[in-house]
């Protein structure tokens, strides 16, 4: 590319890639900066589509970002997979919420309780229904609740079709490392490279570690279970994610660590919850262990919008733990405020101005889930 783009991505996750879409299908000239596109965090996510079963104690408007984002999911998934014609495995068979012990089911209905009263729709099964739903459930399962509308996508296929329909768009892979954003010389500059935005920016994005596994159905079929599974297993937080192709993700642990090893004990705890839950999983082959590292924020919400003190970056980072389900509406608001240079009023709990003199400390530049399994130390 000859001209100056209208707009360079930094970083090509699913958020990254999905603003270079939007962008170039609006007719900018867009380059998009990475290395290694689609092997951060997203090459370890689930991809869990979750605004109610992740809705948690104070944080009333990350969820109504979420909810609002995972609206946008089935109209975005049609579009992409249309684009790029490929199947990015999104499915809306719902997630189950379960409690194995007394302690367990407590635990998970004080949260669902919450989630109630916040208009959301989650709704508690009889453990008879949960089983008729779920006969792959272990029988010592206490009881639960549906969230019907918490779908699932496979990241992995998204970050593939995101680059496929950039690039037919019109976006441009840059390959190279970007150490300074005097770098890139574009009109437009969008920082959405997870926890590299914290160097690039000074914005207060730190790593937090989570440790996934993928099993794999013995023989050539489907899990036993359609539902995403959220569970709650002798104190442990556990997620289960079937796929067709007959991959389950588990996951995760939330470590406070910057390292991306995989830990016996990681694995361990997982497995023992994954199996507590869904005995038949005992069976399956472990097929891929691995780390990744969410952009956490202090506030848990991710950061979008124009960093001050610096005309023409923007930010598209710290979306944590929800990076999958806020990849539609991340795009569209930064789109739009690309486009129109008015920002959309719904970005105005996120935008990085909230954090203004809590920087992250020793940068000289201009400019949870409480219940899940934690990890005491780090490598
Ligand atoms: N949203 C799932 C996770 O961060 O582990």
């Amino acid at each position: 590319m000859l001209t100056r783009p209208d707009v360079a991505v930094v970083g090509a996750g699913p958020v990254g890639l999905a603003v270079a879409w939007r962008c170039a299908s609006r007719g900018l000239r867009v380059t998009v900066h990475d290395p290694a596109p689609g092997r951060g965090a997203s090459h370890v996510a689930a991809g869990m589509l979750a605004p109610v079963a992740e809705a948690y104690f104070g944080e009333h408007q990350l969820t109504g970002l979420l909810t609002e984002s995972a609206a946008r999911w089935p109209g975005f998934a049609a579009e992409l997979a249309e684009a790029a014609g490929t199947d990015l495995g999104y499915r809306t068979d719902g997630t189950l919420v379960v409690g194995l012990t007394t302690d367990d089911l407590a635990e998970a209905r004080r949260l669902w309780t919450y989630q109630q009263g916040l208009g959301l729709p989650i709704t508690p099964l009889r453990p008879t229904e949960l089983r008729d739903r779920e006969p792959a459930l272990a029988p010592r399962v206490r009881g639960g609740a549906i969230a019907p509308g918490d779908h699932q996508v496979d990241p992995r296929r998204l970050v593939a079709a995101l680059r496929t329909a950039a690039e037919q768009a019109g976006a441009v892979w840059r390959p190279g490392v970007v150490g300074d954003l005097s770098e890139v010389d574009a009109r437009v500059t969008v920082v959405a490279a997870g926890c590299g935005a914290a160097a690039l920016t000074g914005l207060p994005v730190r790593p937090v570690k989570g440790q996934v596994l993928r099993l794999r159905a013995p023989g050539r079929g489907a899990p036993d279970f359609r539902h995403v599974v959220r569970g709650y297993a002798d104190g442990e937080s556990v997620y289960l994610v079937p796929r067709d192709s007959g991959e389950v993700v588990v996951g995760a642990t939330v470590e406070e660590c910057a390292d991306t090893e995989v830990t016996a004990g990681g694995v361990l705890r997982l497995l023992r919850a994954a199996v507590d839950l869904v005995p038949e999983l005992a069976e399956y082959h472990l097929a891929e262990a691995s780390a990744g590292l969410r952009p956490g924020t202090p506030d848990n919400a991710p950061i979008i919008g124009a960093l001050p003190g610096r005309p023409g970056v923007l930010a598209a980072t710290g979306h944590h733990r929800h990076g999958i389900v806020l990849t539609p509406i991340t795009a569209d608001l930064v789109t739009e405020l690309i486009v129109t240079g008015e920002p959309d009023p719904l970005l105005a709990p996120f935008t990085p101005d909230r954090f203004a003199g809590t920087r992250r400390a020793g940068h000289h530049g201009p400019g949870s889930d409480a219940s899940a399994i934690e990890e005491e130390t780090c490598n």
